[in-house]
């Protein structure tokens, strides 16, 4: 028995978030088994690692070393979580996942994609989502969007300048064009009924038989 993987990735303030908890709600209403995950975190581990990437303090981070947390994070939400829910035939919906690290620390630190591919295959096993849901839109108006949510508390990535963002916002999209079998992208400037309509509609036809 497998279930079906389906994540969700975007830049800071694209909804993702709240995407992600409607795509769950809609899931449950129907009757289907199914689990939301978060990236990093989602394992008690996980989370202890959340903190000390997010901590504004850590300004000296090497960008191996960020990559390398990332991936030990979901190294051990695939094992302690991901894993057993498809096995057991559940849909797992996760906000963020290997993406993010191939935008973020790949695009974004410039580490390269494909250095990132390869460490991700290491870390997950090589389990890749069946469908990755990325919610695009400018990145002076996701910022706007983080700032209006968290004023004056960015965490250490939101920190980060906009040409960072713009290069992260810029590997997404060429990921998702260079898989478009496994990509929904979508403006998240859209109304967010349609975007959750959209959405369950693209998860509904994934789902096995
Ligand atoms: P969040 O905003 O989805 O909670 O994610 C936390 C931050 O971590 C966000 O700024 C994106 C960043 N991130 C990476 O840089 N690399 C990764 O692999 C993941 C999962 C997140």
């Amino acid at each position: 028995m497998r279930g079906l993987f389906v994540t969700f990735e975007g830049i800071e303030g694209s909804g993702k978030s709240t995407q992600s908890r409607l795509l769950l709600r809609g899931l449950h209403d129907e009757g289907r088994e199914a689990v939301l995950a978060r990236e990093p975190g989602g394992t008690a581990i996980g989370e202890r690692v959340r903190d000390v990437l997010l901590d504004p303090r850590h300004t000296g981070m090497a960008a191996r070393a960020e990559l390398l947390l990332y991936l030990a994070a979901r190294a051990q939400l695939v094992a302690e979580v991901i894993v057993p829910a498809l096995d057991s035939g559940k849909i797992v919906v996760c906000d963020r996942y290997g993406d993010a690290s191939v935008a973020y620390q790949g695009g974004g630190r410039g580490l390269g994609t494909e250095l990132v591919r390869e460490m991700n295959r290491v870390a997950t096993g090589g389990l890749s989502p069946d469908l990755t849901v990325l919610l695009d839109l400018p990145v002076d108006e996701g910022l706007a969007r983080t700032r209006a949510r968290n004023p004056g508390r960015p965490d250490r990535l939101e920190a980060e300048p906009l040409e960072f963002h713009e290069r992260v916002r810029r590997a997404y999209l060429d990921i998702a064009e260079a898989e478009p079998a496994r990509f929904l992208v979508l403006d998240s400037r859209g109304p967010s009924e349609e975007l959750t309509r959209r959405i369950l509609e693209t998860v509904r036809a994934r789902l096995p038989r």
